[in-house]
């Protein structure tokens, strides 16, 4: 997927700003995170060239840091719990069945743009497993189905907005 114009002038705008800069690399693909929402795969030349680094040192500290999306975020966040505790309670086949309805894998996002999916260790929720976070709340013994209420009940407000 290609980048917009706007966002090819932010990520310029940024290397500017961070190219004299000690230690620049980090803060600068923060930025580009906080500012474009992900660090796409067509700026690390850019990045690499503004900061006299190889593609590959980029490229090498992008894919160890697990927080850098290098894919456009969706504009909700499904997250289901693969911790011990979940998985006890059946959250395989749940991700097995969320992979399946919305048609992506962990770390992608659905066409439409609305949803990312990832996976997480842990919500602190053990007692209620399986356990989902959508966004900011997180949803406590979640089969299959209310897997895909809480799906739709974001597909609705989203038609809703
Ligand atoms: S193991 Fe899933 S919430 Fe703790």
């Amino acid at each position: 997927m290609g980048i917009s114009q706007n966002e090819r002038q932010s990520i310029s705008d940024l290397v500017d700003q961070h190219k004299d800069l000690p230690g620049a690399l980090l803060p600068l693909l923060h930025a580009i995170q906080n500012e474009v929402g992900y660090v796409p795969d067509s700026a690390v030349a850019h990045i690499a060239s503004g900061l006299n680094l190889s593609r590959a040192e980029v490229h090498g500290v992008i894919s160890f840091y697990h927080d850098f999306k290098t894919q456009p975020v969706g504009r909700n966040t499904v997250q289901i719990c693969r911790a011990e505790a979940c998985q006890s309670m059946g959250s395989r086949l749940l991700e097995a069945h969320a992979k399946e309805t919305l048609g992506i894998d962990y770390h992608e996002t659905t066409a439409d743009g609305s949803i990312s999916l990832e996976a997480v260790y842990c919500l602190g929720n053990c007692a209620c497993s399986p356990s989902v976070r959508i966004n900011d709340d997180v949803f406590a013994r979640v089969d299959q189905n209310r897997f895909d209420e809480l799906i739709a009940d974001i597909r609705g407000a989203e038609v809703r907005k």
